[in-house]
Order: C-alpha cells, then sequence, then structure tokens
C-alpha cells in the first residue's frame, strides 16, 4: 500500500507574515492522518516554518536546491542548508525551472542524487507541453525525462515523481483522470524497466489544476498517490479539503 501523499507548492508567493499566518491556518485544521502532506515554501520562509510546524505531522519541503554542498554559486542554497533546517523534501525539475531557468535532465539528475544522498526526498516533476501532446510526443518525452532524470540512482524507494502537464498548470485545464492515470501507469512501468519491482512501492503524483471539486476523482485512480498542487494549497481551506479527500472536507 502506498501512502496517498499531497504536497503544497507555494511558488514565489507569500511574505514571512503571510505564509506563517497560512501554515498556522492549515495547522489549525483537522487533517487526515492516513494522508502525508507537505507544504513547499519559499527559501525565506524554510526555518520560520519548520518552527511553527513543530508537534504536527505537516511535513516540510523547499521548491530547489543546488547538488553541491558549498561553494561559489550565487543565488543558490545547497543540501547542507537544507539540512540545517530540516527540511523533509525537496521538488526538483518543476516545469517553471526547466522553462525559466533552463534546467535540465542532466541538472536535474545531480539534485535528485545529491538529494537522496543528504537525506532529503526529492519531488521530481515531469510533464510534457501542449506541443507536444498534439504531436503525439507525449510519452517519449516523459520517458526521456524520467529515463535521464532517475540515471544511476542506488535507490529510488524516497522518490516522489509528479507528473506534471505543463498545459495543466495554473491554467484551470485539468488533465482527466484517465489521461492522467493512464500517463501515471506508464511512468511506474518506465520506472519498472529501470529498476525492477521497486516501482510498485514508488508513489507518483499528479498535479495541474488540483482542486477540491477534482481531488476524489483523480485519487481514485488506481496508480495515482497523491497531487502537487499549486493554487489551491495557498488558501487552508483548500488546502484541508484536498487532504481529505477521503474523509470529506
Ligand atoms: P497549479 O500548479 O495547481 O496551480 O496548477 C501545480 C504546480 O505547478 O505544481
Amino acid at each position: 500500500m502506498r501512502t496517498p501523499i499531497i504536497a503544497g507548492n507555494w511558488k514565489m508567493n507569500n511574505t514571512i507574515k503571510e505564509g506563517l499566518a497560512l501554515v498556522e491556518d492549515i495547522k489549525s485544521k483537522k487533517l487526515d492522518s492516513n494522508v502525508e502532506k507537505v507544504v513547499c515554501v519559499p527559501f525565506t520562509l524554510l526555518k520560520d516554518v519548520k518552527e511553527v510546524l513543530k508537534g504536527s505531522d505537516i511535513k516540510l519541503g523547499a521548491q530547489n536546491m543546488h547538488w553541491e554542498e558549498s561553494g561559489a554559486f550565487t543565488g543558490e542554497v545547497s543540501p547542507l542548508m537544507l539540512n540545517d533546517i530540516g527540511v523533509d523534501y525537496v521538488i526538483i525539475g518543476h516545469s517553471e525551472r526547466r522553462q525559466y531557468f533552463l534546467e535540465t535532465d542532466q541538472t536535474v539528475n545531480k539534485k535528485v542524487k545529491s538529494a537522496i544522498k543528504h537525506d532529503i526526498k526529492p519531488i521530481l516533476c515531469v510533464g510534457e507541453t501542449l506541443e507536444e501532446r498534439e504531436e503525439g510526443k507525449e510519452k517519449d518525452v516523459i520517458k526521456g525525462q524520467i529515463e535521464n532524470g532517475l540515471k544511476d540512482i542506488e535507490n529510488i524507494d524516497d522518490i516522489v515523481v509528479a507528473y506534471e502537464p505543463i498545459w495543466a498548470i495554473g491554467t484551470g485545464k485539468t488533465a482527466s483522470s484517465d489521461e492522467a492515470n493512464d500517463m501515471i501507469h506508464f511512468i511506474r512501468k518506465t520506472i519498472g524497466d529501470l529498476y525492477g519491482k521497486s516501482s510498485d512501492k514508488i508513489r507518483i503524483q499528479y498535479g495541474g489544476s488540483v482542486k477540491p471539486s477534482n481531488i476524489s476523482e483523480l485519487m481514485g485512480k488506481s496508480d495515482i498517490d497523491g497531487a502537487l498542487v499549486g493554487g489551491a494549497s495557498l488558501k487552508a481551506e483548500d488546502f484541508k479539503d484536498l487532504i481529505n479527500f477521503k474523509i470529506g472536507g
């Protein structure tokens, strides 16, 4: 049995004051203890949010990191710095980082390896563009991102993969639950070809306009183990409803 995992990706939103108010609000709600919950907050909020989360079962995530431990990499944050704060998860290779900051499968692979080495669980994001889907290339694209992103990794058990079709992110357009499940099943098979039976254990989320009104249908599918949520994770009430998809809001 794979434990469902709902992760909020706050992206570049919230000042310290706003972020702390949001996380206090989330923490005060009754949340399903059988669902793993993660908030991935901006770097400036990590330390303070960690304090607020003490005594709760909500995990802390960062949205990016460099693969090196230290050095001349102006503007970057290292895995040791995330360890210092006690970060549990880190999002790697989000499509916005690939698109605007030119991250490649090769740098993504270095980051995934470094996160595992430093005991930070990576949430590896993959996804195709609308153009790629319209040309019928979506499976080739995802296969390439998975094979290159997960190359030469010793233990994949703690990796979470998030399938986020780029055309569904922040657009209000969700992939249908069947489309999402079909691709996630394909991702599991691709990982199985690389790493054998461990692929049964790996959790694969769907991401892209997930909201309280579509979470139950998505989570009802055979291969979808959770969601990576942008917009709807910025409202405590919506985030609660997403986490409580099984027991109702
Ligand atoms: P969205 O973002 O839920 O706002 O579509 C998802 C993501 O980018 O992780």
